[in-house]
């Protein structure tokens, strides 16, 4: 049997392997209207342990455009897993015998991991945790340079929950392999894990941090990333409420940024940007919601092609 091919972490990805994903996501714009066989065939099991709306959607979108088909749940409480006490493993070691890419998320960090190592067939991280989400760092990627043209060169604010914002991790940790330069923008009690910054400055690139939405959104940042504090992630709910409602976006502040700047969010998104700022030219988060789908069809075609 050849290598199996996982997407656990971006870190699994260097510069060429990501590229790479982002050129085929390019390809799958014309495939994906006008659909393909490419993997006929072949069964996607979406094993999903947490609430999605995306990104379980935009895979099992891209599955279909490909022409494969596609088994899980997205239901917990009507697993023997969530109901019986059956182990991730067992779970794993089961669903195997059905398909032939797992894609999974689940609340603990380290759950793709484990799903991968007692897996014989491909497994794809779709969010473990607020660890990681490797597969909407890809299609935010996808977004900055199908919008921009490039992602080198750019200067990037990252805005909102990053200590529990999984998206967040991912991106900044690819984003290590680029020539950017970097606004961490978060209250106190929510900024980027150390080991993450750590990262980012080994690799030479300008990082700072900032405690205020206004820093993090002037005319000269190119994208702006901003996130949803994570209630889920929190151990008590008065740390949420000290920072819930903090950080949000008006139109006022995005009238400060240049013209062609991008605002991406992957959503959901509660309060944390302005309705009122949706009609404004910078606002791509929609737009990057559809790159959802063209990316997954990338990252299938990796695996499974
Ligand atoms: N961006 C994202 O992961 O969205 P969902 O939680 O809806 O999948």
């Amino acid at each position: 049997m050849g290598k199996v091919k996982n997407l656990i972490s971006i870190q699994d990805l260097d510069r060429k392997g990501i590229d790479a994903i982002l050129d085929t996501a390019s390809k799958m714009e014309t495939v994906a209207i006008d659909r393909s066989d490419l993997l006929r065939g072949k069964i996607m099991a979406v094993l999903f342990f947490e609430a999605s709306t995306r990104t379980r959607l935009s895979f099992e979108s891209a599955m279909l455009r490909l022409g494969g088909g596609i088994l899980g749940f997205s239901e917990v409480t009507t697993t023997s897993a969530g109901v019986k006490g059956e182990t991730l493993a067992d779970t794993i070691r089961t669903v195997e015998r059905y398909a032939d890419v797992i894609v999974i998320r689940h609340p603990l960090d380290g759950s793709a991991r484990v799903a991968a190592e007692f897996a014989s067939i491909p497994v794809i991280n779709a969010g473990s945790g607020a660890e990681e989400h490797p597969t909407q760092a890809l299609l935010d990627f996808y977004s900055i340079r199908k919008l921009k043209g490039t992602i080198d060169g750019l200067t990037i604010s990252l805005c909102g929950d990053l200590k529990y914002g999984r998206t967040v991790h991912s991106l900044g940790m690819a984003l290590s392999q680029y020539d950017v330069s970097i606004i961490l923008a978060a209250p106190p009690s929510l900024k980027m894990k150390p080991a993450i910054i750590e990262e980012m400055k080994k690799a030479g690139i300008q990082v700072n941090q900032v405690d205020n939405i206004e820093d993090a959104i002037t005319e000269d940042v190119d994208v702006v990333y901003q996130t949803r504090i994570q209630k889920e992630r929190f151990y008590r709910e008065d740390e949420y409420f000290k920072v819930a409602g903090k950080f949000k976006i008006s139109n006022k502040d995005a009238e400060r940024l240049k013209d062609d700047a991008i605002i991406l969010h992957p959503l959901p998104r509660v309060d944390e940007i302005s309705p009122d700022v949706d009609s404004m030219p910078q606002a791509k988060y929609f737009d990057q919601v559809y790159n959802g789908v063209v990316t997954r069809m990338a990252i299938l075609k990796m695996v499974l092609g």
